[in-house]
């Protein structure tokens, strides 16, 4: 470019490369996004984002308008015009497998080294398993050499730890930086790509490949761990009695322990934690390390478990308020029913929210959506309301009933579960909202109502995590 920056492209435009694109050219930078999906290019290219991140359609509308962020589907272009090439494509979990599915990060690599004709840097930020940067990027070579292309194309991992949500503030003021290089020119350009962020004194961690790729499944394998510690003591809690968030202030309180991820609930979900402590788990089997994360075999179990709780806790709740039924009609799958789960046959039950966390719309291995799912099969009739989820989540369980607000949702209930913990549910007022039910009973599934507040009017709520004594 004119002001000798390098221009910047980011392959594949979901959370991570529409984010990614949009704050570098915030950043000043001259962006070309490139993706397969030609409706998703189009969109982009209208200065329209195709999910629900705070503060981004704005970005993205201001820098498409100034023209310093385009979007195409053609890579060879970007090949041709970009300096550095960002891959952000997804690496899902396979398919009835724990292995993460690397078909689109070995395209997008491959179609790149074979259409770059000058010298070009590429930056894998998905996250992948550990040995994949290395692979890809002899890959990248023997290409370029079979085919005699001109210019050096290096290949670098710069791990990505935004935060759905909060994207664009960790994109532009990450907690730190990690690049793994494998030759000499990586870094000198990746720092000119980041020297806002290391103005700011963004801590700059510059090493090899394996070890940025393992910095990223280690953060995330670190955080899962976390929150299954504190729902494992959940199951305790909710045995013996006791607070399972005084405990989490108690123990958070030593900063080597630190509160943040303490917060027991209904688990983690997301296209993030589930899948990379999955695709951690396979790829330390590959090496022969059968036993070496095996604990994380826990930690999803505990993860999972928490769903089972709140749905034996409504049987609980349920059964404590109306006795169970005799002749309840068959249920409506086999998944979800014993003998006890009669009871929820018919039963009107609000779940609010249904996103895997707030500020997303976002329904990926969402805890929320399966209990919700879980409760329908049981035979339960569940309405649904989720303020950016609703139409992501019946396009999974089209058979829920979605309706459009708290107050619609609550409307005759006869139990109330609180599962992602968006801001208006905190500020549900328990008065108000006790006039609409049929029974002021509610499952806490995240531990965020005051829960003193709702008895006095007139509620029981439980907190998962908290003993419930019929
Ligand atoms: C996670 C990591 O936090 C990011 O650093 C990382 O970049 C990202 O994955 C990724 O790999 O791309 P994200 O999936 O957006 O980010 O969501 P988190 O904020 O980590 O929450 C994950 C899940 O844990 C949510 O379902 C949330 O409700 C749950 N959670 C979180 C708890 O149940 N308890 C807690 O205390 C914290």
């Amino acid at each position: 470019t004119g002001d000798g920056r390098p221009r910047l492209s980011v392959i594949g435009t979901g959370y991570l490369g529409a984010t990614h694109a949009a704050c570098m050219a915030e950043l000043g930078f001259e962006v070309l996004g490139v993706d397969v999906d030609p409706a998703k290019i189009a969109r982009l290219s209208r200065g329209e984002v195709p999910f629900h991140e705070p503060g981004l359609p704005e970005l993205l509308r201001t820098h498409v308008a100034s023209g310093r962020l385009r979007f195409t589907t053609d890579v060879a272009e970007a090949a041709r015009w970009a300096d550095v090439h960002f891959i952000g494509v997804g690496t899902p979990q396979k398919v009835g497998e724990a292995a993460a599915d690397l078909t689109y990060v070995d395209a997008a690599v491959e179609s790149l080294a074979r259409a770059i004709d000058r010298d070009a840097l590429i930056v894998g930020k998905s996250t992948v398993p550990v040995g994949t940067a290395r692979r890809l990027s002899g890959r990248v070579a023997e290409i370029r050499a079979e085919q005699g292309l001109p210019g050096q194309v290096e290949l670098a991992w710069n791990p990505e730890f935004l935060r759905e949500g909060f994207a664009v503030q960790d994109t532009l003021t990450p907690d730190r930086l990690v690049v793994g290089v494998a030759g000499p020119r990586a870094e000198p350009l990746l720092r000119e790509v980041y020297a806002a962020q290391l103005a700011a004194d963004t801590p700059w961690i510059c090493t090899d490949l394996e070890t940025a790729e393992l910095v990223k499944v280690a953060a995330n394998a670190f955080l899962a761990t976390k929150i299954s510690f504190i729902n494992a003591f959940s199951e305790i809690t909710e045995t013996v009695g006791g607070d399972i968030r005084t405990l989490a202030d108690a123990i958070g309180h030593d900063t080597r322990i630190g509160r943040r991820f303490l917060n027991a609930g209904v688990g983690f979900g997301g296209g993030c934690l589930p899948k990379d402590i999955r695709a951690l788990q396979a790829r330390v089997s590959e090496l022969g390390l059968d036993r070496t994360m095996r604990f994380l075999a826990e930690v999803d179990d505990i993860n999972l478990r928490r769903r089972d709780r709140v749905v034996d806790l409504a049987v609980q709740m349920l059964s404590a308020a109306h006795g169970t039924e005799a002749d309840a009609p068959a249920p409506r799958g086999g998944k979800t029913t014993g003998p006890d789960r009669q009871v929820l046959q018919g039963k009107r039950i609000a779940v609010l929210g249904v996103t895997f966390k707030p500020d997303s719309d976002d329904v990926r291995d969402s805890p929320a959506l399966d209990v919700a799912n879980r409760l329908f099969t049981a035979g339960a009739d569940v309405r649904v309301y989720d303020p950016e989820g609703n139409a992501n989540a019946a396009a999974r369980f089209p058979r829920l009933e979605y309706v459009g607000s708290a107050d619609a949702a609550l409307e005759d209930a006869e139990l109330v579960l609180l599962l992602t913990e968006w801001a208006e549910f905190r500020a549900l007022d328990p008065e108000e909202a006790g006039r609409r039910v049929a029974a002021r009973l509610l499952i806490d599934g995240r531990n965020v109502l005051d829960v003193a507040a709702w008895g006095e009017a007139g509620w029981t709520v439980v907190g998962l995590g908290h003993r419930f004594d019929a």
